[in-house]
């Protein structure tokens, strides 16, 4: 028995469609049969820069929703056949372009009934790194998770998103709605999207050039201060260092950076922390059970709408080619 790998052979690529042994899951493994990925600006950047990728070839995908194949020892939670939906192990080089892949059981879940394989699959990393961006960079709870935050702290009352229109950013808009019913949260993006992001549980928004005009983005905090804290997306304070003076003088200066470049750099002077996936799965082992469920209540939404780019492996390259010219409030996602 055997599965087709979709393979980076190298960096820089060609893919290359390679059989290989059908996989065993380990004690507490699951493992998948994918019925959609979700492309991601990490899968572009290891075929790029091999940003994560140690050795090739590798098989990159983070995002996947699809039916259970096998459970491991010690799983109880999953059963061969389940729709579920899962965040893979594309950044070791081990992910989701795949026939099957294998996963923890912690970081699948159980598939809405309402959403699509396409839909679901658009979920996880981003639900992760905004999580983590919010729980572990702004030390505030979400509600019904315990763990994460700093439930003795003062949450910040005012929360710049920069990068809002990104799928981190519009679920972090969410979360942070969530957690914090009465803040002003502002978003920056392109004006296309701000009816959405604010939809989503903005407050307001701001064009993305405000980002390099720290008056322009005080004047859009309570009275004119400036924010209790910033959320960076996108990585944006590499280019426009104006997001540093967006603070409030005696407030927090809580900056909260998702991972978006192996070259990133913290500034001085904030409370800063640099956040990714990992870290919500660290601080909650449920995280992913958790986003299922706010799904299935109604209270979470797809943060960007999906763009199916294809179906089968080969649409996969021709979506991540897309990625130098930029994709705008949209994730890109391949049926399999
Ligand atoms: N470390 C981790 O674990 C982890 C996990 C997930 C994602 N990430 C990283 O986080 C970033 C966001 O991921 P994503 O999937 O959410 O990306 P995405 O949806 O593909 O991001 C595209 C969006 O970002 C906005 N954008 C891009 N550069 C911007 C800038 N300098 N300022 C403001 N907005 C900007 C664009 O906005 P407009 O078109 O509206 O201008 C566009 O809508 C990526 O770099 C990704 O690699 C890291």
């Amino acid at each position: 028995m055997s599965i087709q790998q979709y393979q980076t052979t190298k960096q820089g690529g060609p893919f290359a469609l390679v059989t290989a042994p059908v996989p065993n899951p380990g004690a507490k493994e699951v493992t998948i049969r994918p019925r959609a990925v979700a492309l991601n600006g990490i899968d572009w950047k290891n075929i790029k820069f091999g940003a994560t990728i140690r050795s090739w070839p590798a098989v990159l995908g983070i995002d996947a929703a699809g039916t259970v194949e096998s459970v491991g020892e010690g799983v109880t939670a999953f059963k061969p056949g389940d729709e579920v939906l899962s965040y893979a192990r594309g950044i070791q080089g081990s992910g989701a372009f795949q026939d099957i892949f294998t996963v923890s059981e912690n970081v699948v879940a159980k598939k809405p009934a309402a959403l699509s394989f396409e839909e679901a699959a658009s979920l996880p990393a981003c639900f992760l790194a905004a999580g983590a961006a919010i729980t572990v960079g702004l030390k505030v709870a979400l509600p019904g998770l315990s763990e994460g935050g700093n439930p003795g702290g003062n949450p910040p009352q005012s929360i710049l998103v920069l990068g809002g229109s990104s799928a981190v950013g519009a679920a972090a808009i969410q979360l942070l709605r969530m957690a914090l019913p009465s803040a002003v949260i502002v978003a920056t993006s392109s004006k296309a999207h701000h009816a959405h992001l604010q939809s989503l549980g903005a407050t307001a928004c701001l064009e993305r050039a405000a980002q390099q005009d720290s008056a322009a983005l005080k004047a859009a905090a309570p009275g004119g201060a400036g924010f209790d804290a910033v959320l960076d997306a996108v990585g944006a304070g590499a280019e426009a260092p104006d997001v540093y003076d967006a603070f409030r003088a005696d407030g927090p200066k809580l900056y909260s950076l998702v991972l978006t470049r192996p070259d990133a750099k913290l500034p001085d002077g904030l409370q800063a922390t640099l956040v990714g996936s990992q870290d919500m799965l660290n601080v909650e082992p449920n995280a992913m059970a958790y986003l299922a469920k706010l799904v299935g209540e109604g209270k979470y939404k797809l943060p960007v709408k999906i763009e199916v780019v294809g179906k089968g492996f080969q649409a996969v390259e021709k979506g991540l080619e897309r990625f130098p010219f930029g994709v705008s409030g949209t994730k890109l996602v391949v049926t399999l």
